[in-house]
């Protein structure tokens, strides 16, 4: 029962449209109709803003922070982190609460995957920044970090691990295939700030 609760409670919290929010309540905007289309934090920076990006980019890696510590927090155990964690993610790309289309993983995966493996994901920030400044493409950044996450626990991480990042690693490719599409044609954004 607590099991059912917890998955339940983690998509619910992945599915809070953070960029539709920010987007709708702060600048009367619906960021689904701009940029790429996608309610995650590149968009809403592309299409709102400083502010506005790092706000949506904050919310979405707290659900999955949020989510993955529920089950430690209700007493269920560090353990469970990935049974709402990965319900979480799932919600943040699929939420019901925006007609089940959201983002594409990255963000609320960080969260998730902070809580677990905090310094795969401090590593795979510095794979990002470092792609990010040489491609200036934030979809391939997003997509080497993942990989690099899923190398960082096949070397020091447990079997678990490594497949939850690699069933990770082919989601997020996925969910960016629009993105290599467009990385092929040369047509995908880039940024200009960095
Ligand atoms: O995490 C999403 C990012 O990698 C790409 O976003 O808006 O350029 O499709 P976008």
């Amino acid at each position: 029962m607590l099991i059912l609760v917890l998955i339940v409670l983690g998509y619910l919290i992945g599915s809070i449209p953070s960029a539709l929010i920010v987007g709708k309540i702060g600048y009367g905007v619906d960021i689904r109709e701009h940029g790429s289309g996608n309610l995650g934090g590149t968009n809403t920076f592309r299409t709102l803003g400083k502010k506005a990006g790092i706000i949506v980019l904050t919310a979405d890696i707290l659900k999955g922070v949020l989510a993955a510590a529920l089950p430690y927090l209700s007493g269920a155990g560090y353990e469970y982190a990935l049974v709402a964690g990965i319900p979480a993610v799932l919600g943040h790309c699929y939420p019901v609460f925006a007609g089940f289309r959201g983002g594409k993983a990255v963000a609320t995966s960080a969260g998730v995957l902070l809580f677990i493996t905090p310094i795969g994901v401090l590593t795979a920030v510095v794979v990002f920044l470092m792609t990010l400044y040489l491609s200036k493409w934030v979809s391939l950044s997003s997509i080497l970090a993942a990989v690099w996450v899923h190398t960082f626990e096949i070397i020091w991480g447990g079997k678990l691990m490594s497949f939850v990042t690699f069933a990770l690693v082919l989601f997020i490719i996925y969910a960016h295939r629009q993105n290599i599409e467009r990385i092929l044609n040369g047509s995908e954004r880039k940024v200009t700030w960095i």
